[in-house]
């Protein structure tokens, strides 16, 4: 029995919704996914809620969320990639466990190099943008992190096996 939640969090393209999905079917508890529960309430798409109301008002959106989630049960919650900038949201998964998932450079630009659906990344140069991201939230990540893993050698059903080890 799970007696607490577990949050997966870093950067864009890492596979947080991908680990997280097996990794609840795994324990046997629900699944979320902070950016589709936002979507299913707001009826509107991540870019959409930039557009209108810009990193600010997504950020407001993804703190209610998170605080929505943290009352339900035990359960598997794959965060998006900025929840660490606010220091609200780092306190509300201190109640859980938080595991921490890394990948290289190349794998987060692969992975992220096929959709349009990550409003940062929109720029001339997501290779750079990754980067600079890395740098500046890597540190976030360690700080509200119980468990670190690298993603690139192991396939998503791979990593659950590794995150179930340390759980
Ligand atoms: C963001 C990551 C995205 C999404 C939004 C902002 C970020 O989630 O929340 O586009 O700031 O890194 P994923 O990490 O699931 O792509």
């Amino acid at each position: 029995m799970l007696d607490r939640h577990v949050f997966l969090v870093g950067p864009m393209g890492v596979g947080k919704s991908t680990i997280g999905r097996v990794l609840a079917s795994e324990l046997n508890v629900p699944f979320y996914d902070t950016d589709r529960v936002i979507e299913s309430r707001t009826g509107a798409d991540i870019p959409w809620i930039f557009d209108m109301e810009g990193e600010e008002g997504f950020r407001l959106r993804e703190t209610g969320v998170l605080q929505d989630l943290v009352a339900e049960p035990p359960c598997v919650i794959a965060t998006g990639g900025g929840i660490v900038t606010k220091p609200a949201n780092c306190e509300l998964m201190s109640q859980g466990l938080v595991c921490y998932l890394t990948a290289s450079v190349e794998q987060l630009v692969e992975r992220t190099s096929r959709d349009k659906k990550r409003p940062l990344l929109q720029v001339d140069n997501p290779r750079e943008k990754i980067i600079e991201i890395l740098a500046a939230r890597d540190e976030l990540y360690r700080g509200v992190a119980d468990v670190r893993l690298n993603t690139d050698r192991f396939s998503p059903k791979a990593a659950v096996a590794e995150i179930l080890a340390q759980l």
